[in-house]
Protein backbone atom coordinates (compact mmCIF):
# COMPACT_ATOMS: atom_id res chain seq x y z
CA UNK A 1 0.00 0.00 0.00
CA UNK A 2 1.27 3.64 -0.75
CA UNK A 3 -0.08 6.22 1.67
CA UNK A 4 -1.40 9.31 -0.17
CA UNK A 5 0.98 12.27 0.23
CA UNK A 6 -2.40 14.67 -0.01
CA UNK A 7 -3.55 13.53 3.18
CA UNK A 8 -4.10 16.61 6.17
CA UNK A 9 -3.34 16.36 9.51
CA UNK A 10 -7.21 17.49 11.13
CA UNK A 11 -5.54 19.91 13.94
CA UNK A 12 -3.81 22.40 11.94
CA UNK A 13 -4.37 21.02 8.16
CA UNK A 14 -0.77 20.52 7.21
CA UNK A 15 0.49 17.42 5.41
CA UNK A 16 1.14 14.24 7.41
CA UNK A 17 3.86 12.20 6.80
CA UNK A 18 3.35 8.35 7.26
CA UNK A 19 6.43 6.42 8.81
CA UNK A 20 5.66 3.16 10.62
CA UNK A 21 2.42 2.36 12.10
CA UNK A 22 2.20 6.34 12.82
CA UNK A 23 1.21 9.61 10.74
CA UNK A 24 2.10 12.97 11.70
CA UNK A 25 2.91 16.63 10.96
CA UNK A 26 5.28 19.10 11.40
CA UNK A 27 3.44 20.81 14.60
CA UNK A 28 3.82 17.54 16.40
CA UNK A 29 0.16 15.69 15.74
CA UNK A 30 0.20 12.25 15.32
CA UNK A 31 -1.97 9.48 14.40
CA UNK A 32 -1.52 5.71 14.96
CA UNK A 33 -2.78 2.99 12.78
CA UNK A 34 -5.42 1.00 14.32
CA UNK A 35 -4.34 -3.10 14.35
CA UNK A 36 -6.80 -3.31 10.66
CA UNK A 37 -4.62 -0.96 9.20
CA UNK A 38 -6.76 2.51 8.79
CA UNK A 39 -5.97 5.92 10.46
CA UNK A 40 -8.26 7.82 12.32
CA UNK A 41 -8.56 11.31 11.50
CA UNK A 42 -12.47 12.67 13.19
CA UNK A 43 -11.75 14.47 15.77
CA UNK A 44 -14.48 14.68 18.83
CA UNK A 45 -15.43 17.95 17.15
CA UNK A 46 -16.20 16.69 14.47
CA UNK A 47 -19.20 13.99 16.02
CA UNK A 48 -21.99 14.63 16.63
CA UNK A 49 -22.36 11.27 18.54
CA UNK A 50 -20.33 8.92 20.16
CA UNK A 51 -20.28 6.41 16.72
CA UNK A 52 -21.83 8.49 14.02
CA UNK A 53 -22.33 6.82 10.66
CA UNK A 54 -23.54 3.44 9.84
CA UNK A 55 -23.68 0.84 11.93
CA UNK A 56 -22.11 -2.54 12.47
CA UNK A 57 -25.37 -4.11 11.82
CA UNK A 58 -25.93 -2.30 8.46
CA UNK A 59 -21.92 -2.54 7.44
CA UNK A 60 -22.42 -6.50 7.78
CA UNK A 61 -25.81 -7.08 6.45
CA UNK A 62 -24.53 -4.63 3.32
CA UNK A 63 -21.39 -6.68 3.43
CA UNK A 64 -23.16 -9.97 3.25
CA UNK A 65 -25.67 -8.71 -0.05
CA UNK A 66 -23.09 -7.30 -2.01
CA UNK A 67 -20.65 -10.65 -1.69
CA UNK A 68 -24.08 -12.52 -3.72
CA UNK A 69 -23.32 -10.06 -6.66
CA UNK A 70 -26.25 -8.68 -6.96
CA UNK A 71 -25.18 -5.00 -7.98
CA UNK A 72 -22.11 -6.35 -9.86
CA UNK A 73 -24.04 -5.05 -12.67
CA UNK A 74 -23.63 -1.69 -10.97
CA UNK A 75 -19.74 -2.46 -10.08
CA UNK A 76 -19.27 -3.06 -13.88
CA UNK A 77 -20.99 -0.17 -15.60
CA UNK A 78 -18.69 1.97 -13.12
CA UNK A 79 -15.57 0.32 -14.40
CA UNK A 80 -16.76 0.65 -17.81
CA UNK A 81 -17.78 4.26 -17.58
CA UNK A 82 -14.38 4.98 -15.29
CA UNK A 83 -12.79 3.61 -18.67
CA UNK A 84 -14.41 6.12 -20.65
CA UNK A 85 -12.88 9.12 -18.71
CA UNK A 86 -10.00 10.64 -18.82
CA UNK A 87 -8.77 10.50 -15.47
CA UNK A 88 -5.37 11.77 -14.09
CA UNK A 89 -5.07 12.87 -17.68
CA UNK A 90 -0.93 12.83 -18.81
CA UNK A 91 -0.53 11.12 -15.56
CA UNK A 92 0.47 7.56 -15.60
CA UNK A 93 1.24 6.87 -12.20
CA UNK A 94 0.15 7.58 -8.89
CA UNK A 95 -3.48 8.58 -10.31
CA UNK A 96 -5.37 10.11 -7.26
CA UNK A 97 -8.72 8.29 -6.27
CA UNK A 98 -11.18 9.20 -3.29
CA UNK A 99 -13.99 7.04 -2.06
CA UNK A 100 -16.80 9.44 -0.12
CA UNK A 101 -18.40 7.73 2.16
CA UNK A 102 -16.67 4.38 1.41
CA UNK A 103 -18.73 2.12 3.91
CA UNK A 104 -16.78 -1.03 4.00
CA UNK A 105 -15.05 -0.65 1.00
CA UNK A 106 -16.84 -2.52 -1.40
CA UNK A 107 -16.33 -0.12 -4.24
CA UNK A 108 -13.17 1.19 -3.26
CA UNK A 109 -11.53 -2.11 -3.52
CA UNK A 110 -13.42 -3.90 -6.67
CA UNK A 111 -13.49 -0.76 -8.67
CA UNK A 112 -9.90 0.13 -11.02
CA UNK A 113 -7.62 -3.24 -9.49
CA UNK A 114 -5.48 -2.96 -12.37
CA UNK A 115 -3.02 0.47 -13.40
CA UNK A 116 -1.11 2.86 -10.76
CA UNK A 117 -4.20 4.21 -8.88
CA UNK A 118 -3.50 5.46 -5.37
CA UNK A 119 -6.99 5.07 -3.79
CA UNK A 120 -8.13 6.18 -0.38
CA UNK A 121 -11.35 5.37 1.27
CA UNK A 122 -13.14 8.23 3.63
CA UNK A 123 -16.18 7.23 6.20
CA UNK A 124 -17.78 8.58 9.35
CA UNK A 125 -18.32 5.04 10.25
CA UNK A 126 -15.14 3.44 12.55
CA UNK A 127 -16.84 0.12 11.77
CA UNK A 128 -17.34 0.64 8.30
CA UNK A 129 -13.75 1.40 7.96
CA UNK A 130 -12.01 -1.52 10.23
CA UNK A 131 -14.48 -4.18 8.00
CA UNK A 132 -12.63 -1.88 4.58
CA UNK A 133 -9.17 -1.81 5.99
CA UNK A 134 -9.60 -5.83 7.06
CA UNK A 135 -10.40 -6.77 3.77
CA UNK A 136 -8.18 -4.14 1.39
CA UNK A 137 -4.48 -3.86 1.61
CA UNK A 138 -3.64 -2.06 -1.32
CA UNK A 139 -5.83 1.23 -0.56
CA UNK A 140 -6.16 3.37 2.44
CA UNK A 141 -8.72 3.82 4.74
CA UNK A 142 -9.72 6.88 7.15
CA UNK A 143 -12.15 7.81 9.31
CA UNK A 144 -13.37 11.03 8.67
CA UNK A 145 -16.29 13.54 7.48
CA UNK A 146 -17.31 13.97 3.92
CA UNK A 147 -18.44 17.68 5.42
CA UNK A 148 -14.84 18.64 6.43
CA UNK A 149 -12.24 16.07 4.15
CA UNK A 150 -8.73 15.79 5.87
CA UNK A 151 -7.32 16.35 2.18
CA UNK A 152 -5.21 18.77 0.28
CA UNK A 153 -6.41 21.15 -1.61
CA UNK A 154 -6.47 20.49 -5.82
CA UNK A 155 -4.97 16.94 -5.78
CA UNK A 156 -7.50 14.14 -6.37
CA UNK A 157 -7.97 13.60 -9.82
CA UNK A 158 -11.54 10.97 -9.08
CA UNK A 159 -13.57 10.92 -6.72
CA UNK A 160 -16.53 8.54 -6.40
CA UNK A 161 -19.31 9.04 -3.86
CA UNK A 162 -21.86 6.22 -3.55
CA UNK A 163 -24.67 6.37 -2.17
CA UNK A 164 -23.68 8.41 0.48
CA UNK A 165 -23.80 12.14 1.49
CA UNK A 166 -21.47 14.90 -0.08
CA UNK A 167 -20.73 19.01 0.35
CA UNK A 168 -20.11 20.22 -2.87
CA UNK A 169 -17.55 23.08 -2.15
CA UNK A 170 -15.77 20.56 -0.47
CA UNK A 171 -15.48 18.29 -3.24
CA UNK A 172 -14.68 20.90 -5.40
CA UNK A 173 -11.65 21.98 -2.73
CA UNK A 174 -9.77 18.67 -3.16
CA UNK A 175 -10.62 17.66 -6.71
CA UNK A 176 -7.31 18.55 -9.07
CA UNK A 177 -7.85 20.78 -11.88
CA UNK A 178 -10.13 18.58 -14.69
CA UNK A 179 -10.59 16.14 -11.58
CA UNK A 180 -13.88 13.75 -12.12
CA UNK A 181 -16.98 13.72 -9.32
CA UNK A 182 -18.36 10.96 -9.86
CA UNK A 183 -22.01 10.43 -7.78
CA UNK A 184 -24.52 7.22 -8.01
CA UNK A 185 -28.16 8.08 -6.18
CA UNK A 186 -31.08 5.92 -5.76
CA UNK A 187 -33.42 6.70 -8.72
CA UNK A 188 -36.58 7.15 -8.20
CA UNK A 189 -38.19 3.54 -8.22
CA UNK A 190 -35.65 2.13 -6.39
CA UNK A 191 -36.51 -1.11 -3.90
CA UNK A 192 -39.79 0.59 -4.68
CA UNK A 193 -41.33 -2.85 -3.47
CA UNK A 194 -39.86 -2.32 0.16
CA UNK A 195 -41.27 1.03 1.04
CA UNK A 196 -44.81 0.19 -0.70
CA UNK A 197 -44.27 -2.24 2.38
CA UNK A 198 -43.81 -0.03 5.41
CA UNK A 199 -45.53 3.20 3.79
CA UNK A 200 -49.22 3.65 2.49
CA UNK A 201 -48.00 6.16 -0.43
CA UNK A 202 -45.04 5.45 -2.09
CA UNK A 203 -43.04 8.68 -2.70
CA UNK A 204 -39.84 8.10 -5.44
CA UNK A 205 -36.80 9.22 -4.16
CA UNK A 206 -35.58 12.75 -5.53
CA UNK A 207 -31.50 14.31 -5.59
CA UNK A 208 -30.82 17.77 -5.76
CA UNK A 209 -27.40 16.83 -6.81
CA UNK A 210 -27.77 17.79 -10.72
CA UNK A 211 -29.32 20.82 -9.80
CA UNK A 212 -26.32 21.54 -7.59
CA UNK A 213 -23.41 20.69 -10.04
CA UNK A 214 -25.96 22.68 -12.96
CA UNK A 215 -25.28 25.67 -11.03
CA UNK A 216 -21.91 25.69 -9.64
CA UNK A 217 -19.83 27.47 -11.85
CA UNK A 218 -16.79 25.19 -10.87
CA UNK A 219 -18.09 22.11 -11.59
CA UNK A 220 -18.90 20.68 -15.29
CA UNK A 221 -21.76 18.53 -15.64
CA UNK A 222 -21.11 16.22 -18.29
CA UNK A 223 -23.46 12.74 -18.24
CA UNK A 224 -26.53 10.87 -16.23
CA UNK A 225 -27.63 7.70 -17.09
CA UNK A 226 -30.43 5.02 -15.63
CA UNK A 227 -29.47 1.58 -14.61
CA UNK A 228 -31.91 -0.84 -13.51
CA UNK A 229 -32.62 -4.16 -13.14
CA UNK A 230 -35.74 -6.56 -11.23
CA UNK A 231 -34.19 -9.07 -9.24
CA UNK A 232 -36.05 -11.21 -7.11
CA UNK A 233 -34.78 -11.82 -3.14
CA UNK A 234 -35.44 -14.54 -1.03
CA UNK A 235 -34.85 -15.35 2.68
CA UNK A 236 -30.98 -13.66 4.52
CA UNK A 237 -30.49 -12.41 1.05
CA UNK A 238 -34.06 -10.34 1.26
CA UNK A 239 -33.65 -9.65 5.03
CA UNK A 240 -29.77 -8.62 4.28
CA UNK A 241 -31.21 -6.47 1.59
CA UNK A 242 -33.36 -4.49 3.89
CA UNK A 243 -31.29 -4.41 6.55
CA UNK A 244 -28.09 -2.06 5.02
CA UNK A 245 -30.86 0.55 4.50
CA UNK A 246 -33.19 2.97 7.06
CA UNK A 247 -36.16 0.63 5.85
CA UNK A 248 -35.13 -2.05 8.54
CA UNK A 249 -36.13 0.39 11.36
CA UNK A 250 -39.64 0.36 9.44
CA UNK A 251 -40.40 -3.03 10.26
CA UNK A 252 -41.14 -4.94 13.13
CA UNK A 253 -39.06 -8.19 13.78
CA UNK A 254 -41.36 -10.65 13.31
CA UNK A 255 -42.82 -8.17 9.91
CA UNK A 256 -38.94 -8.85 8.47
CA UNK A 257 -38.87 -12.65 9.57
CA UNK A 258 -42.00 -13.34 7.82
CA UNK A 259 -41.11 -12.01 4.72
CA UNK A 260 -40.18 -15.04 1.67
CA UNK A 261 -39.34 -13.46 -1.76
CA UNK A 262 -40.05 -10.54 -3.39
CA UNK A 263 -39.14 -8.75 -6.73
CA UNK A 264 -37.32 -5.70 -6.12
CA UNK A 265 -36.50 -2.86 -8.43
CA UNK A 266 -33.04 -2.19 -8.13
CA UNK A 267 -32.57 1.49 -9.91
CA UNK A 268 -29.45 4.06 -10.28
CA UNK A 269 -28.43 7.02 -11.44
CA UNK A 270 -24.77 7.40 -11.94
CA UNK A 271 -23.67 11.83 -12.42
CA UNK A 272 -20.41 12.82 -13.92
CA UNK A 273 -19.08 15.92 -13.42
CA UNK A 274 -15.69 17.70 -14.14
CA UNK A 275 -13.89 20.83 -12.15
CA UNK A 276 -13.63 23.12 -14.76
CA UNK A 277 -11.74 25.69 -12.58
CA UNK A 278 -7.84 26.72 -13.84
CA UNK A 279 -5.93 27.04 -10.54
CA UNK A 280 -3.78 30.22 -11.07
CA UNK A 281 -0.13 29.77 -10.35
CA UNK A 282 1.80 31.69 -7.66
CA UNK A 283 3.64 34.56 -8.73
C1 LIG B 1 -25.45 3.77 2.13
S1 LIG B 1 -23.83 3.70 2.80
C2 LIG B 1 -22.87 3.53 1.33
C3 LIG B 1 -21.52 2.93 1.56
C4 LIG B 1 -20.73 2.58 0.28
N1 LIG B 1 -20.49 3.71 -0.58
C5 LIG B 1 -21.43 1.48 -0.49
O1 LIG B 1 -22.18 1.81 -1.41
O2 LIG B 1 -21.23 0.30 -0.14
C6 LIG B 1 -23.56 5.38 3.31
C7 LIG B 1 -22.24 5.59 4.04
O3 LIG B 1 -22.05 6.99 4.30
C8 LIG B 1 -21.41 7.10 5.56
N2 LIG B 1 -21.56 8.47 6.06
C9 LIG B 1 -22.66 9.08 6.59
N3 LIG B 1 -22.36 10.36 6.92
C10 LIG B 1 -21.06 10.57 6.60
C11 LIG B 1 -20.16 11.68 6.71
N4 LIG B 1 -20.55 12.87 7.21
N5 LIG B 1 -18.89 11.54 6.27
C12 LIG B 1 -18.45 10.35 5.77
N6 LIG B 1 -19.26 9.26 5.64
C13 LIG B 1 -20.55 9.37 6.04
C14 LIG B 1 -22.06 6.01 6.40
O4 LIG B 1 -21.31 5.66 7.54
C15 LIG B 1 -22.18 4.87 5.39
O5 LIG B 1 -21.06 4.02 5.43
ZN1 LIG C 1 -1.08 19.03 12.87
Amino acid sequence: MTVPTNILCPNCKSILQHAGQTMSCANGHSFDQAKEGYINLLLANQKKKANPGDNKLMIDAREAFLATGSFDFLLAELESTIDSMNVGTGQAANIKVLDLGCGSGYYTRNLLKTGDYNKLGIDISKAAIAKAARKDKTSTYLVGSVFDLPIAANTVDLTINIFSPVDISETIRILAPNGYYLKVVPAGDHMKEIAELVYETFKPHTSTITAAINTNPKLQFIEAKKLQKSITLRGSNLINFISMTPYFYKFGENHLKELQALAVTLSFEIIIAQRTETILPCT
